[in-house]
Order: structure tokens, then sequence, then C-alpha cells
């Protein structure tokens, strides 16, 4: 059995996706789902499904408190689902090509820091993009600048608020991502 290790910082529906794709395709499992937010939605989303959830806190990452946790899960590939700290170089290190992030836009565009959920809708919206989509990268030292897995796009042109561009990117998203990962885990 494959394990994989979430960090998730949001409402968690990228989780969810992930969580009840390898449910009924079981040659994987969801080990554990790291966040920094004990009150954010994935905590919940976790615990309803009775996966271990981890807090780590933004000095526990930076102080390198974190990667022996991950260890003791021993997972096949960690998954950044809407995670929004920097993530820790040491893991990085320890997991070579084992870190993967999923990003709201298209890559290279609208990446870097401060670009994260409904802050990259507003600046598509903003800038009158006609269309927009998801990247799945891996993850590297910089923001958003690890090598590209897979892109997406999707139309945004008839699109007047950032909640109804987020809500297209987010059907991309949980369509998309956990076909990805189990791609990656064979
Ligand atoms: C997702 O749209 C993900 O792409 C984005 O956060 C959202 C989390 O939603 N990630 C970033 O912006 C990373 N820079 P969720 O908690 O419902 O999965």
């Amino acid at each position: 059995m494959k394990k994989l290790v979430l960090f998730a910082s949001g409402a968690g529906s990228n989780a969810d996706a992930i969580i009840r794709y390898f449910k009924e395709n079981a040659f994987a499992e969801v080990a554990a789902v790291f966040t920094n937010k004990p009150e954010a939605g994935v905590v919940q989303k976790a615990r309803g499904y009775g996966i271990p959830v981890v807090i780590a806190t933004k000095s526990d990452l930076e102080n390198g408190n974190v990667l022996a946790h991950v260890n003791q899960f021993k997972p096949d590939l960690i998954v950044l689902a809407g995670f929004l700290l920097k993530f820790p170089t040491d893991i990085i290190n320890a997991y070579p090509n084992k870190v993967i992030n999923i990003h709201p836009a298209l890559l290279p565009k609208y990446g870097g820091k401060g670009m994260y959920g409904i802050n990259v809708h507003r600046a598509i919206l903003e800038n009158r993009d006609i269309e927009t989509g998801i990247s799945i990268h891996y993850v590297n030292e910089h923001y958003d600048e690890g090598g590209i897995i897979f892109q997406e796009r999707v139309g945004v042109s008839d699109c007047d608020s950032p909640e109804q561009i987020a809500a297209r990117v987010q059907k991309l998203e949980h369509e998309h991502f956990p076909l990805i990962i189990a791609q990656l885990l064979k």
C-alpha cells in the first residue's frame, strides 16, 4: 500500500477529493494530514475520515521540527493541497521529486508570494484574462517555481467575480489532482 501525506491550510476541498479517490482506488491511502491551522476546514474533514491530523506551526516548520513527524508515516509522495506557508527545505531535500503542489493558475503566470487562493482569481479578473487554469508542479525552495507536471486550462471571459473563476478552477483541481497523484504513485 502506497502512502500519501497531505499538507493543507484551508477548507480542504482538494484534500477531500484526494481522500475520496484513494478510498475507491485503494492501492494508496492518505496516511496523515498536516496543517498549520488547527481551525481550518481541512481538519474536520480529515478527522471525519479517521485520518490522523498533525498540527505543524510556522515555527515548527522553520525550526526543522516537522521532518521527523513526516518520516513516521513513510510517505511515497507528499502533496501540498492548499498549503499556504513556505514549505521547509529540509523536507524537500529528504524527499527529492516527491513533493508536489497545486496552484490555481497557469504558472509561471500568477505565481509567487501573496499569490494564493482568491488573490489569484482577483488578479485574473482585473487583468481581463480570457483563460486561466491549474498547475501541478514539483516543489523546490522557491515559491511556485518547480518543474511543471500538468496544466489544464479553462475559459473565464464570461466571469464577473473572482468567486466564479474560483469555482471553475476548483472543479478542474478536483477532477485532475487525484488522477495525477495516482499516476505519479504508479
Ligand atoms: C486551492 O485552490 C489551491 O489551488 C490553492 O488554495 C486552494 C485551497 O482550496 N493553493 C494555492 O493558492 C497555493 N499557492 P482547498 O482548501 O479547498 O483545497
